[in-house]
């Protein structure tokens, strides 16, 4: 479609393999997909869960929102349901509200999914984007327990930067600039890189600094994966292991908010992540927006 090859986008992005959604599959079936993996993997139920937090930026609709869909799908009677638009800072962000909404008191059990069908939001005209975006579905199950479990959270926009990763079918304009209004998405990669490495190499010493926890304690690191160059160099600056991320870029591409629980879905499945390690997540991108956490894996 586009004048690329393999070697350019391996060494430059790191990624191998990326998957495709169906014509006819949406993010609402993944979602589906990863919630029914949960279940059959962690022999758990999920009948008595009661908020359902969906992150995505590209939903079936833009109403009914994706949430109420996967609500109605997997029988959630009791289920209160949300989507969030923090593009691939999605995840993150749903888990800093699904804690917020848990030591509250007024929920107790909380799905929170990382979900994206990009390759329906590419142009495949634009040989800069299009090698780079993948689709996904993770979730995972946030619940009440005795001892906080979530250790300490950072969150945190440049909205400035909204011009260098949009998707926008309506607006004309961001910031008084002119945009492309064709719903694909579109990005100044060298923009976004360097903003992300910056910002993400700032946030993982306030994480550290918040939760108590120097770098060395820190079992395993899941920053976004947009691009295994913005990975490596977050470990160059910070001093922290590669052999101690976890990474979804390489075999699922580039997939916004679906990247960090496929990075640690990789994790648990290669016996790598166990229970009572300490995981430091930080998502990053449209927006532009950052958002992070450092849970006790339970
Ligand atoms: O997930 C949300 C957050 N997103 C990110 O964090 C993305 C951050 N950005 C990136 O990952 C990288 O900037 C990209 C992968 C998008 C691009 O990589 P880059 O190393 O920044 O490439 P570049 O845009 O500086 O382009 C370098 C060269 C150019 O050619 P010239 O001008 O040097 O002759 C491009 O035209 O590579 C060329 N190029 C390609 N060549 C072959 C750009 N795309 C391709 C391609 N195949 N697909």
């Amino acid at each position: 479609m586009v004048e690329t090859n393999d070697e350019w986008i391996v060494s430059r992005t790191g990624i191998r393999t990326r998957h495709f959604a169906a014509e006819n599959e949406y993010t609402s079936h993944l979602c589906v997909g990863a919630a029914k993996s949960l279940v059959e993997e962690n022999n758990i139920t999920i009948d008595d869960v009661d908020f359902v937090i969906v992150a995505t930026v590209t939903p079936d609709q833009t109403m009914p929102s994706v949430s109420s869909q996967v609500q109605d799908k997997l029988g959630l009677a009791h289920a209160g349901a949300i989507d969030i638009s923090a593009a691939c800072a999605g995840f993150a962000y749903g888990i800093i509200l699904a804690q917020g909404l848990i030591t509250a008191g007024t929920h107790r059990k909380v799905l929170v999914f990382g979900a994206e069908t990009l390759t329906k939001f590419t142009n495949y005209e634009d040989r800069t984007s299009c090698i780079l975006f993948g689709d996904g579905a993770g979730c995972v199950l946030v619940e009440a327990a005795p001892k906080g479990n979530i250790l300490a959270a950072v969150t945190g926009s440049n909205g400035d930067g909204g011009k260098d990763l949009y998707l926008s079918n309506m607006r004309k304009q961001i910031n008084g600039q002119d945009v492309i209004t064709d719903n694909k998405i579109h990005q100044n990669g060298r923009a976004v890189f360097k903003w992300a490495v910056t910002t993400v190499a700032e946030q993982m010493q306030v994480l550290s600094e918040r939760s108590g926890l120097p770098l060395e304690k820190i079992d395993w690191f899941i920053p976004h994966s947009a691009n295994m160059r913005i990975i490596e160099a977050l470990c160059n600056q910070s001093g922290f292991p590669i052999e101690k991320t976890l990474e979804s870029i390489s075999i699922y591409g580039n997939t916004s908010s679906a990247s960090i629980p496929l990075a640690l879905h990789r994790g648990l499945r290669e016996g790598k992540v166990k229970k009572g390690d300490r995981i430091m997540m930080i998502g990053f991108g449209g927006g532009l927006v950052y958002a992070g956490v450092v849970v006790e894996w339970q």
